[in-house]
């Protein structure tokens, strides 16, 4: 029997200003993404800001539905919105921010699982990492330097 250990690093910083001014930017576009978010239901709002290696940035936020599956995170919503306006663009960076419009949200909220699994499709494909960052209304933020980071033994198509 062999063990296998998975090892992850992320940092986290005290506060956005300790983040390059760039990052800033682009968690700022998040956090005003966050509240065109559509989220009756949860009352959870999340925002994603995602920089191209064009320098352009693509917005998401959290859909609900009354039939709650039908709704989508704001992650997704982000990286199709990118795939459907620039096909083949290469996801430099991803900043993502959460509120709740029920209590505060001051710890670093990261995307769930099915997002984990669609981000990893686009930076396997794209053949270079992509860094995140998350963080709640404010407070700490944590930085992924790639999807692996989050997602240790990604499924992808290598294994099809
Ligand atoms: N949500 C996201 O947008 N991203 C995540 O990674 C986690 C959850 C949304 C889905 C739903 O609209 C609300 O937050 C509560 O789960």
């Amino acid at each position: 029997m062999k063990k296998l250990k998975i090892e992850t690093h992320l940092e986290v910083f005290d506060s956005l200003s300790e983040l390059p001014i760039d990052i800033q930017e682009l968690m700022n576009k998040a956090h005003e993404a966050r509240e065109n978010a559509y989220a009756p239901y949860s009352h959870f709002k999340v925002g994603a800001a995602l920089r191209l290696d064009s320098g352009a940035i693509v917005l998401g936020n959290n859909q609900e539905n009354a039939a709650f599956p039908s709704g989508l995170c704001a992650e997704r919503v982000a990286v199709f919105h990118a795939g459907a306006m620039y096909p083949g663009a290469t996801i430099t960076t991803l900043a993502i921010t959460a509120r709740s419009l029920k209590h505060n949200v001051l710890t670093p909220i990261p995307p769930c699982g099915a997002c984990r699994q669609s981000l990893a499709e686009y930076e396997v494909v794209q053949k270079t990492p992509m860094a995140i960052y998350f963080m709640g209304e404010r407070g700490k933020v944590v930085k992924a330097s790639s999807v692996k980071g989050l997602l240790p033994l990604i499924f992808d198509s290598s294994y099809l």
